[in-house]
């Protein structure tokens, strides 16, 4: 396999730029998938893309050097095999574009510091054990930092991340005051609530809960897992409401609403005489269907360690031109 960057997508220019990062902690679950990749790989063909790892916002939480390392590669490795397409999307490590951090310094030094006090992030991860660190506290700069390092036009977050947005906004708002005109003010797109998948125990699927589902399991795994999720005692026979259960919710959220695997599930469901173990079955063979292609790329791209460092170094080329003229205009607006 090769990155072929001669493949220009017709529609750059006239396209909205598009950026978001995920923290790489580790295997990416079907929530990490149906909440936000499933996304960017739709937006794909419409959109120019960036998508990065927040390796420095993954720091506010490790300690663990072997952890980082394997976990931002399989981050990378997570996002091409659901379908990001590194000819499509620029794929990067936040460390590659260390430019993103002199802008983090340039807008700290615009940043109130009440604006950091009112963040909820900082003391909701505070409350999880997470170190009460500097950077933890700076952490919404960082991002936004990210955001306009690129002339970001649109930003598509889960709820938890529209007031890092906000922030985003107000400062660089705040610098264009001080500065003149120099950062795009961008927006967020709020991810519609159907992108937030139950975990096995009912609660949203998160790795801090330990309820989540791995797509890339071996089959024996994954069916102990599915087999795993949480169901109430109605019997057999009984008819059930499907948006009562738990698997339910998760075919729903990986087929879609209106497929017609979706309507007939929903329908075996109300007639009764369908036990949880079937539904648990159908969903089974949907994940293994769904997932086919992705499994099937992730062997490959494991296999091939070269071609995903072939993506980052042309995704840290992309994304380092972009960069830089930004960089370059705080600069020279600050009189630097
Ligand atoms: N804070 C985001 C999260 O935890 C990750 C992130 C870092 C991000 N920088 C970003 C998301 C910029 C969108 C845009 O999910």
């Amino acid at each position: 396999m090769l990155v072929d960057r001669t493949f220009i997508h017709p529609m750059v220019g006239t396209m909205k730029r598009v950026l978001s990062g995920i923290q790489p902690s580790g295997q990416m679950h079907l929530g990490n998938y149906a909440g936000a990749i499933r996304q960017f790989v739709e937006m794909q063909d419409t959109h120019e893309m960036y998508v990065f790892v927040a390796s420095y916002h993954a720091m506010t939480s490790s300690r663990d050097p072997q952890a980082m390392q394997k976990n931002i590669r399989q981050a990378v490795t997570d996002y091409i095999a659901f379908g990001l397409d590194p000819k499509k999307t620029n794929i990067y490590l936040q460390q590659d574009v260390p430019e993103v951090t002199e802008l983090a310094w340039m807008l700290a030094c615009v940043c109130p510091k009440h604006m950091m006090d009112k963040a909820t992030s900082y003391k909701d991860k505070v409350g999880k054990g997470i170190p009460a660190s500097i950077g933890l506290y700076v952490y919404p700069i960082l991002q936004a930092a990210d955001i306009l390092s690129v002339d970001a036009d649109l930003v598509p977050v889960g709820q938890d991340q529209v007031q890092h947005c906000e922030i985003t906004r107000d400062l660089a708002m705040k610098f264009n005051h001080y500065f003149g005109p120099v950062f795009k003010l961008p927006e967020h797109q709020l991810r519609c609530s159907a992108g937030v998948l139950p975990g096995i125990d009912g609660q949203k699927m998160s790795k801090s809960y330990d309820n989540t589902i791995d797509p890339f399991a071996s089959e024996k795994k994954l069916r102990k897992r599915i087999m795993q999720i949480k169901t109430d005692s109605t019997p057999v026979e009984a008819a059930k409401d499907p948006h009562g259960c738990v698997v339910f919710q998760m075919f729903k959220g990986i087929a879609g609403e209106d497929d017609p695997r979706t309507i007939n599930l929903a329908q075996h469901y109300r007639e009764g005489g369908f036990g949880y173990g079937q539904a648990k079955e159908a969903l089974f063979d949907l994940i293994l269907n769904h997932f086919g292609p992705a499994r099937l790329r992730r062997a490959e791209l494991m296999a091939d360690p070269a071609f995903v460092d072939r993506v980052l170094k042309h995704g840290a080329a992309a994304a380092q031109e972009q960069v830089r003229t930004v960089v370059a205009r705080a600069r020279k607006a600050v009189g630097l």
